[in-house]
């Protein structure tokens, strides 16, 4: 099996007192193991979760560990847009400087259901309202500048089990097509890849940085939609690393890269992956950046596109 990407040391040792993030679904996996390490190099770490009490137990964890910074759990449930206008207008009231936003929780190949605003529930959680909580956050993040986004997508956006990776604009929610909770993902997968794409095309000049990243295939709770997570964790657990499954500390170096490598800015709007399944073998190492092997993650008028329809679903003038 090929070895993870992982940051330069000096990356992870940085002293980052003074700086502020948002990590959503900070109280899991690569979430989790992101808010502890920016916490850890002295950031003000706001850990956006819809289970605050979660949060609060992750944030007492890493204190009883001596982790430094500041840890501020938030409540966000990213499918219900009034949490997400809820959030943003809290932390824009309570905090003067965001330098970084990790547009981090997700589900996965869930059973066809609709998010609280009448949306495919992964196209609305993943994408949707990541997307209405970005364009909340934008002012606060561009007059912080240096500033980035980093969108955790999936080397799924690509082919996602069989399923490549497409935004059906005619069916955004599978109201007309037979429901596929892969094809769904691949879906928003995507979405959060041309996300990045678009944001950092607009964003051009103004300091703010957003790209997307892989982590990886990550051994976190993601997969409890269709197989126990503890049977991952345990029996399962000498196999799939075998098979290529990494641990969190790994799946999380893609984000903390993307975040915090001065390289990066001169990327913004590509796409940073771990190791991962292509449709183009050559691209399974990864790379920071990799140029995706998605057609569809390059096309500049979908990007538009899908920027457009967001702001009308979400509320905001089109
Ligand atoms: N693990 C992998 O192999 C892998 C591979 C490629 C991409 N990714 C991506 O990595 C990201 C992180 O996933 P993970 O692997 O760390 O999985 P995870 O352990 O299941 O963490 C997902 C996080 O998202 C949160 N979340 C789900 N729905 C939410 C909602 N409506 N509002 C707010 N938060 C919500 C979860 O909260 P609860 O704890 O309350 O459910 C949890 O904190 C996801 O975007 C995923 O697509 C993961």
């Amino acid at each position: 099996m090929p070895k993870p990407l992982l940051c330069p040391p000096d990356l992870l040792s940085r002293d980052l007192s003074g700086k502020t993030f948002v990590v959503t679904g900070g109280n899991s996996g690569i979430g989790l193991t992101t808010v502890g390490q920016l916490a850890r190099q002295g950031a003000h770490v706001v850990l956006a979760c819809r289970r605050p009490a979660e949060g609060e137990r992750a944030r007492a964890e890493f204190v009883a560990a001596g982790v430094g910074g500041v840890i501020e759990v938030m409540e966000l449930d990213l499918a219900n847009l009034a949490s997400v206008r809820s959030f943003a207008g809290a932390f824009v009231a309570g905090h003067k400087s965001l330098h970084g936003l990790v547009n981090n929780a997700g589900v996965m190949n869930t059973p066809a259901g609709k998010t609280k605003d009448g949306f495919e529930t992964q196209l609305g959680t993943n994408h949707l309202g990541h997307f209405l909580l970005t364009e909340l956050l934008l002012g606060v993040l561009q007059t912080s500048a240096p500033a980035r986004v980093v969108n955790v997508s999936s080397c799924f956006h690509d082919v996602a089990n069989g399923r490549k990776g497409a935004i059906d604009f005619d069916d955004l929610h599978f109201e007309q097509r037979k429901y596929d909770g892969w094809e769904a993902y691949a879906q928003s997968k995507l979405a959060n890849v041309l996300h990045a794409r678009e944001l950092a095309a607009r964003m051009a000049g103004t300091g703010v940085t957003a790209v997307s990243v892989h982590p990886g295939w990550v051994r976190t709770n993601l997969v409890r939609s269709f197989m126990p997570v503890w049977l991952q964790n345990t029996v399962l657990r000498p196999f799939l690393r075998m098979s290529g499954m990494i641990e969190p500390w790994e799946g999380t170096q893609s984000t903390l890269f993307a975040l915090l490598s001065p390289e990066v800015t001169e990327h913004s709007g590509a796409f940073f992956s771990q190791l991962g399944v292509y449709r183009d073998k050559s691209a399974n190492g990864g790379g920071w950046p990799l140029r995706s092997p998605n057609p569809n993650a390059h096309d500049d008028a979908s990007a538009l596109r899908l920027t457009a329809v967001s702001r009308k679903l979400v509320g905001l003038e089109a």
